[in-house]
């Protein structure tokens, strides 16, 4: 068993996780079958899509797989650590990708998109519902009439029942974490302390938080922006959502 002291500083979320991302999420998530799913939504809403924006895109996973798909892609993110490594990848790459330092709660965009995507529960990083409202009013500001939007996030079941109060160590070649989480029943906020270790013997500590939202609260919220097509599916097929959804896939569209 691997012992390791807490990092007095407590860093901002992927301030230096950013840096052990890909390494860790490659292990965790199935990208390639999450993009191929939302190529499927494209052509399920028998949309043409050619641009896409990449809403919190990170260290750029997905948006680099739908990039060598061919799609045009405007990457944003708020983490400059992220989209560090982001950038780190496609040198010398010719894709084309455009890469965008923004707060997903406010920014525009010089040429409108086709179609918005969001992976990996970045939407509930939102943690209060004016922020939902700003994000999605600025995505229905980016995107062409008959667009979509969609995104997945972790249901308030998930945060509640599945990351609970739990606290976990995972190991994997470069790193060993705890994954401490606590929730938040009133306020629907999940807030995890995470705690790295890399080979090298540097140790530090992160808080990330998420937020779980109902449909009806991201329903009212689209709607309020301008999206009049909004569809919930169980993650990873056109399945509706039940009560034990753990992660949901939204679908918008702007009329
Ligand atoms: C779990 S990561 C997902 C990254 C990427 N979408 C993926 O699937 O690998 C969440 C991302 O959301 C970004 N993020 C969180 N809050 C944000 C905000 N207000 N504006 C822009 N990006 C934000 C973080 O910097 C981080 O890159």
């Amino acid at each position: 068993m691997i012992k390791i002291s807490m990092s007095k500083e407590i860093l901002p979320p992927f301030k230096r996780f950013a840096f052990y991302y890909d390494e860790f999420m490659l292990r965790v998530v199935n990208y390639r079958d999450w993009v191929r799913y939302v190529v499927k939504i494209f052509e399920y809403y028998k949309l043409d899509v050619q641009r896409i924006l990449d809403l919190a895109c990170g260290s750029g996973i997905p948006s680099i797989l739908l990039a060598e798909n061919g799609y045009e892609i405007i990457g944003i993110d708020s983490s400059q650590e992220m989209l560090a490594v982001f950038a780190s990848k496609i040198i010398n790459r010719n894709l084309k990708i455009t890469l965008k330092h923004a707060d997903m709660r406010d920014f525009t965009l010089d040429k409108k998109v086709d179609a918005c995507v969001s992976f990996y529960d970045s939407i509930n990083y939102l943690l209060t519902y004016e922020d939902l409202c700003r994000c999605f009013n600025s995505v229905a500001q980016a995107l062409k009439s008959g667009g979509i939007f969609t995104f997945d996030m972790n249901t308030v079941f998930c945060l509640e029942h599945f990351w609970d109060n739990k606290k976990s160590p995972r190991v994997s070649q470069e790193l060993y974490t705890i994954w401490e989480n606590t929730y938040d029943p009133i306020k629907r906020i999940s807030t995890l302390h995470l705690t790295v270790k890399t080979k090298t013997g540097e140790v530090f500590s992160e808080i990330h938080q998420e937020r779980g939202y109902y449909p009806y609260e991201i329903s009212n919220a689209l709607t309020n922006a301008g999206f009049n097509k909004i569809d919930f599916y169980e993650h990873g097929t056109f399945e509706p959502i039940s009560e034990v959804t753990l992660r949901m896939m939204v679908v918008a569209q702007k009329p």
